[in-house]
C-alpha cells in the first residue's frame, strides 16, 4: 500500500486517529529571545533544543511522518550573523542526534535545496540521510533551504530534463518529482508563534491539511501544547471536497 492510500484508508475510519503526517512551521524563536532580553541566537538555540525534545514524542503518538520547517528559501535574507548561527546550530544538532535517531529507527530526509547550504551542513545532512535510509520507524523530514515554490519549480525543471512527455504529466507524476516523493500528504499542519500563514511551506502537500495555529512560541511548544493540537485534529471533520 502506498503512503497516500494508507492515509486515505485511515481517514475513512470513524475512530479518532492520530494524523499520519504532521508538519510544523517552527516559528517564534526571535520573539522568545526578545521577551527575555536575549540575543536572537539564543532563541534559535532554544528552538533547536525543543526540536530534539519533541521528535520522540511525536513518534510515540503514532505519527509516521514528521516534517519540520527549519529554514526557508527566504530566510537567507536575514542578517548574515543570524543565518550563520542557524547553519552552525543545524550542523551541531544533526551531528549530535543522528546516531540516537538511527538507533530509534528514525529515517531522516532532507527537503530543500542542497546547492546553497554550507558544505559542512550538506555533509551532515547527507550522512544522516544515508545512515538512516533503511530505517522503518518515524520518517523525519527536515526542511532546510526549503520553499514550496522552489520545490514545484524544481519538479517542473526535472521533468523536462528527464524528457517526461506532456501527456504523462499528471498530479501523481508531479508528486513523484517533489522532495516529498515517498511521503503522504500532510494531515495536520501546526504553526507556532500565533500567525496564520503558510510562509511558502509545503504548498502542494497541504492542499487538504488541517491547520492548527498555536500562540505558543516554538521553544515552549511541547507536552500539553502538542496534546491540544492533537485534540483539535481529532475534532475535525475532513471532507476533501465531498458531501459529508
Ligand atoms: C523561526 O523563528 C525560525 C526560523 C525562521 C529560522 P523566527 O526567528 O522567525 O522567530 P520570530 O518569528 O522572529 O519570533
Ligand atoms: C517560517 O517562519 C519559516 C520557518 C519557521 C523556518 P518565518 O518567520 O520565516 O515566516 P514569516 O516571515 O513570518 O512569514
Ligand atoms: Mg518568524
Amino acid at each position: 500500500m502506498t503512503a497516500n492510500s494508507e492515509a486515505s484508508k485511515r481517514s475513512d475510519s470513524s475512530d479518532p486517529i492520530a494524523p499520519l503526517h504532521v508538519a510544523i512551521i517552527m516559528d517564534g524563536n526571535g520573539r522568545w529571545a526578545q521577551t527575555r532580553g536575549l540575543d536572537v541566537s539564543e532563541g534559535h538555540h532554544a528552538g533547536f533544543e525543543n526540536l530534539r525534545r519533541v521528535v520522540a514524542d511525536f513518534a510515540k503518538r503514532g505519527v509516521s511522518y514528521l516534517t519540520l520547517y527549519a529554514f526557508s528559501t527566504e530566510n537567507w535574507d536575514r542578517p548574515e550573523s543570524e543565518v550563520n548561527g542557524i547553519l552552525e546550530l543545524a550542523i551541531a544538532v544533526i551531528a549530535h542526534e543522528a546516531q540516537q535517531l538511527n538507533e530509534n529507527g528514525v529515517r531522516i530526509k532532507h527537503l530543500g535545496r542542497v546547492d546553497r547550504i554550507s558544505p559542512e551542513l550538506r555533509d551532515e545532512l547527507e550522512q544522516a540521510v544515508t545512515i538512516t535510509a533503511s530505517n522503518t520507524g518515524l520518517t523525519l523530514g527536515i526542511a532546510f533551504d526549503y520553499g514550496g515554490r522552489a520545490e514545484i519549480t524544481n519538479a517542473a525543471r526535472q521533468m523536462i530534463a528527464d524528457g517526461v512527455s506532456a501527456n504523462d504529466v499528471d498530479e501523481s507524476k508531479v508528486a513523484e518529482y517533489l522532495y516529498t516523493a515517498d511521503m503522504p500528504d500532510v494531515d495536520l499542519l501546526i504553526r507556532t508563534g500565533g500567525d496564520f500563514r503558510i510562509s511558502n511551506f509545503l504548498l502542494w502537500q497541504t492542499a487538504y491539511s488541517e491547520f492548527y495555529s498555536s500562540e505558543i512560541l516554538w521553544p515552549d511548544f511541547f507536552g500539553e501544547h502538542i496534546d491540544k493540537a492533537f485534540e483539535s485534529f481529532s475534532e475535525r471533520q475532513r471532507r476533501f471536497g465531498k458531501r459529508a
